[in-house]
């Protein structure tokens, strides 16, 4: 059997190309590997712990299952599901909170830097955020999760909690490994020692965004006073970081795409990156237009998914209740 793969993305808005480079393009090509049994979900429950207007909810639901498509992730061959559609996911995060230390949550940097920018609103589900990711991948006996590698402190906690059911309830589970993409950070363009997030969406290129507002925003991308083109990420982020990019969508390594622009401008440099990203992501766009016509082929596609993933969830949550004494 191949090895089970899992992974997410909550649906709190448009995705970045920090989104695509550190996960969604690695969902795909991990899917077109053949290697793995691939399950990939939207993470509908992790998404409730920032604040959000429920009016937006399915929407933002429906454009990320949308987003997924048309990046190339298939029902054919892939698991592609809604979390909430699949309960079991909260009723094992609940057994995995009562074996959870809160010391351990309260060393989480996410939960941190969340705390202080939704200041209003810190609420328990943020603060357990990272037990519930443990219930996702373990519900599916995942060995390989793909994620940026701001959700490494996290799939740590997972390995923790394994180690703490198998002592304390017999062995059940294997400790699951992280898998990071080249560019598991891409950083924002208007600060380029802070990681692109759409919390500054003006350091953000949208996967959605037309070729005018590529332009715009690679353009005004903050570099330094420097005029030649060389890769120095620790001297010269903003530029190493525009290298980045390009490198990983051309698969060329980001010196070698230095060297290709050697002696050319920042201008040039810029407008290359431009033209790049506008026709990779043109395609993209197309058919995430056609896919939102129609949201009731989306939905069918989730809900069949969503019960191919109950059917295992619950497989694994009966034998949970078995080992904690809850069921006979
Ligand atoms: P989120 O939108 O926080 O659910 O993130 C979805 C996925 O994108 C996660 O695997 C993150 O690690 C990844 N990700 C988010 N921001 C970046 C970034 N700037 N660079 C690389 N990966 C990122
Ligand atoms: N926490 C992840 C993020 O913010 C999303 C996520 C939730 C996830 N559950 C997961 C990723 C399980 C991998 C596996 O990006």
């Amino acid at each position: 059997m191949k090895p089970v793969l899992v992974s997410g993305i909550q649906p709190t808005g448009k995705l970045h190309i920090g989104n695509y480079l550190g996960a969604l393009k690695n969902f795909v090509d991990l899917q077109d590997s053949g290697e793995y049994r691939c399950h990939f979900f939207i993470a509908d429950l992790h998404s409730m712990t920032e604040p959000f207007d429920p009016k937006d909810k399915r929407l933002q639901v429906l454009e990320l299952c949308a987003d997924y498509l048309a990046a190339g992730l298939d029902p054919a061959q892939s698991v592609l599901f809604v979390q909430s559609e699949v309960p079991a996911h909260s009723e094992f995060a609940w057994i995995l909170n009562t074996i959870t230390p809160v010391g351990e949550l309260q060393r989480m940097t996410q939960f941190k830097d969340k705390s202080l920018r939704q200041e209003e609103h810190i609420n328990a589900g943020l603060f357990t955020y990272p037990v519930l990711m443990a219930a996702d991948i373990l519900l599916y006996d995942a060995r390989t999760v793909p994620v940026g590698d701001d959700q490494l402190q996290h799939l740590e906690l997972t390995r923790t909690l394994v180690r703490k059911f198998n002592a304390k309830f017999g062995n059940t589970f294997v400790e699951p490994k992280g898998l990071l993409t080249r560019t598991p950070r891409v950083m924002s363009l208007k600060d380029p020692l802070k990681k692109m997030s759409k919390s500054q969406p003006d350091g953000c290129i949208f996967l959605d965004d037309e070729p005018e507002a590529i332009k715009a925003k690679v353009s005004r991308a903050v570099t330094d006073s420097e005029t030649t083109i060389a890769y120095d990420p620790d001297r010269r982020p903003g530029l190493a970081n525009l290298l980045e990019i390009y490198s990983a969508l051309t698969h060329l390594e980001p010196k070698a795409v230095a060297a290709e622009f050697a002696g050319e401008s920042y201008a040039e440099l810029k407008r290359a990156l431009t033209s790049l990203v506008a026709e990779h992501f043109a395609g993209f766009r197309a058919k995430k237009k056609e896919l939102l016509a129609s949201p009731d082929t989306i939905a069918k596609i989730f809900a069949a998914g969503s019960k191919t993933a109950a059917a295992t969830a619950n497989a694994t949550m009966a034998e949970i209740k078995r080992k904690t004494g809850l069921s006979g």
